[in-house]
């Protein structure tokens, strides 16, 4: 684990001396930059300036419990079970399966600074560079077994959405099944996995992405059109503090009440979120491509694809959507 114990002095986005570090944390000086270093290394840009010592610019806001628990609502709050806020994790999809594994979980949220191997939909790699960003996963169990969870993807999209828009964050649609957008490229991602019992008792991970403020350096290795809240919001994008607790105050009554409701009432809500709605499209499948009219979706989540044939509803798991160029 990389030691940051440097960050929360940087934090603020002041100027350090090198020597007020090194007495701020009984350090030498070569401790110091040895700790800067290992902090570039993490992706954050520490500016050095002769004379005044080191900062990062702008500063950044560390997730931390009070402040994220202060914003949580009632429910929510009643919900959540464990609030895990972690320094650096391989995934925090991978963490919360772990946990999973060692015992139940539900109620359980997992929330890192740093993901080492984010994952993304289809084996894709999620771009998580240190204390930028969101990286959110959160279990529920049901007893229904997988069936009984269709849609809830696309549910957790919508619960983004406005948990989003409470923050003031408009003009957001989704891409079919879980994609957030702003602008036309992607600004979060929703990746869910289960454990337990296909057909009875299983629990599910529901992972949430969202770009905050994408360092120029990570963004250089995300290979799709991608926007970060920074943009989106004029340079002053939502508190991450605030964001999480926003999230929870949607996702966890969502995950709560999903079993009984299923996804009858978030349908018209994703219609109208949808960014390829009456839009010609073609369904990426491994080498095969189908091309079509996408026409919303159906009371179980699946996509409705108007080809020469008629209309036919696409399951999602490895299926990706474009524009038709
Ligand atoms: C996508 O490809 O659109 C899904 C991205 C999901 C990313 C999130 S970040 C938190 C959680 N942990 C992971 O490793 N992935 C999900």
């Amino acid at each position: 684990m990389p030691n940051t114990t440097l960050v929360p002095l940087l934090a603020d986005g002041e100027f350090h001396s090198g020597q007020a570090l090194a007495d701020a944390l009984g350090l030498s000086r070569t401790a110091i930059w040895k700790q800067l270093n290992r902090l570039q290394s993490l992706g954050l840009e520490v500016e050095s300036v002769k004379g005044r010592g080191y900062r990062i610019p702008g500063g950044i806001e560390l997730l931390d419990q009070s402040r994220t628990r202060d914003r949580l609502e009632p429910h929510a709050r009643q919900l959540l079970h464990e609030l895990q806020l972690l320094e650096t994790v391989d995934s925090t999809n991978a963490e919360v399966l772990r946990r999973i594994a060692a015992g139940s979980a539900p109620g359980l949220v997992c929330s890192a600074e740093q993901q080492t191997a984010g994952r993304g939909r289809r084996g894709r790699q999620w771009v998580s560079p240190f204390a930028r960003n969101i990286y959110l996963s959160l279990c529920w169990e049901y007893h229904q077994g997988a069936t009984a969870l269709e849609g809830l993807s696309l549910a957790v999209g919508v619960a983004v959405v406005r948990a989003l828009r409470g923050l003031g964050v408009d003009g957001l649609q989704l891409k079919w099944p879980n994609d957030v957008l702003a602008q036309g490229a992607k600004l979060g991602g929703v990746l869910l996995e289960m454990a337990g019992d296909a057909a009875g008792r299983c629990q599910v991970v529901i992972g949430v992405g969202i770009n905050v403020a994408m360092p120029p350096a990570a963004a250089n290795t995300i290979d799709q059109a991608w926007i970060d809240l920074t943009r989106l919001c004029d340079g002053s994008p939502p508190g991450r503090n605030a964001l999480l607790a926003a999230l929870l105050n949607e996702l966890l009554p969502l995950a709560a009440s999903f079993g009984d409701t299923g996804f009858a009432p978030w349908r018209a809500p994703w219609i109208a979120l949808d960014a390829y709605a009456d839009t010609p499209v073609v369904l990426h499948s491994g080498e095969q491509r189908q091309a079509g009219v996408a026409r919303g979706v159906d009371e179980r989540g699946a996509l409705l694809l108007e080809t020469t044939t008629g209309v036919q509803p696409v399951y999602g798991g490895e299926i990706s959507l474009r524009a038709a160029s």
